[in-house]
């Protein structure tokens, strides 16, 4: 049995539930690749990722969701919430039957990336500058869960946690960056959402930090008026351009790619070579 089918065994009744369009599975094919037995560990995971998803989309107000209508833009905020919540309290009550050391693993990132959440919403009120408070965000936010299903799995296979949680933690990072960074370089159709989005919400990610640091004072000043706002196609063209020119786009690349190597590095003795691929299609991937 796959983890998704398990995930629509708890959820199909609610009729909202059938409209959320499946994601790639990153967190649980993690979880299955190291520890095949895992499944309804994977379908925990997967479910907490997706009641973040749902609330995130409230916050950020985003209308598309893997290209097709978000929940909260077809139901309204109070639907996607409580589904949200619904999703997540199911999670946490099927969690309860492992381990009491993976239910603190999985529960504590919870924490963490709700506190991520929080620090990205806080960031984006004005212009970040500071790639530290940027990478400690994308931790929390989204390599935190990444890192714990790496931990939990390896856990539940009697292999070291802390070599898997290394990986994790890594290819985490490197996924948010890549994230970050297709958001600049991708097309609305391929993104299934509207491109060079996150500048409009306000959000610093590390090519705008990397941007901002590279050009002169008159340019910079024209990147600090376009901040946050509705931009045209010419000023998108010139921010990508003003990225291509000054290398930014292949030194966040590379970045990525390098946490990628330590990534693999990290579990090489374990000779999973499933786990190396899914590190690699992390960097190379159009969406
Ligand atoms: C997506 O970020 C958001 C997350 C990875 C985490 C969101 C966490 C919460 C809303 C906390 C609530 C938690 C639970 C379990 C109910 P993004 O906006 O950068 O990515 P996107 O472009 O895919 O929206
Ligand atoms: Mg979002």
């Amino acid at each position: 049995m796959h983890f998704y089918e398990v995930l629509d065994d708890m959820f199909n009744e609610f009729e909202e539930y059938k409209d959320i369009k499946k994601g790639k599975g990153v967190r649980g094919t993690l979880i299955t690749t190291i520890s095949p037995k895992s499944i309804k560990l994977a379908a925990v995971v997967e479910a907490i990722h997706l009641a973040s998803l749902l609330h995130d989309d409230v916050i950020d107000e985003a209308t598309l969701r893997r290209g097709v209508l978000s929940i909260n833009a077809k139901y309204g905020d109070f639907t996607a919430v409580m589904l949200g919540d619904i999703i997540y309290s199911r999670a946490f009550y099927e969690l309860t039957s492992f381990n009491e050391k993976v239910a603190k693993i999985i529960s504590n990132a919870v924490y963490l990336l709700s506190q991520g959440e929080l620090e990205d919403v806080k960031l984006s009120k004005e212009m970040n500058l500071d790639k530290e408070k940027y990478l400690q965000m994308i931790y929390k936010k989204t390599a935190s869960l990444i890192e714990a299903s790496c931990k939990a799995a390896a856990l539940e296979e009697g292999y070291d946690e802390d070599d898997f949680g290394l990986y994790g933690k890594n290819i985490g990072i490197a996924f948010q960056i890549i994230d970050d960074l297709l958001d600049i370089t991708q097309d609305e159709k391929t993104l299934g959402k509207p491109s060079m989005l996150d500048f409009k919400e306000g959000k610093m990610t590390l090519p705008y930090i990397y941007l901002y640091e590279a050009l002169d004072e008159a340019d910079r000043e024209k990147l600090k008026s376009l901040y946050k706002k509705d931009l045209s196609e010419t000023e998108k063209e010139w921010i990508k351009n003003k990225m291509n020119e000054l290398g930014i786009i292949s030194k966040c690349y590379n970045e990525a790619k390098e946490l990628v190597e330590e990534a693999k590095k990290a579990i090489t003795e374990y000779n999973i070579p499933k786990l190396e691929i899914i590190a690699e299609k992390i960097v190379d991937r159009k969406f």
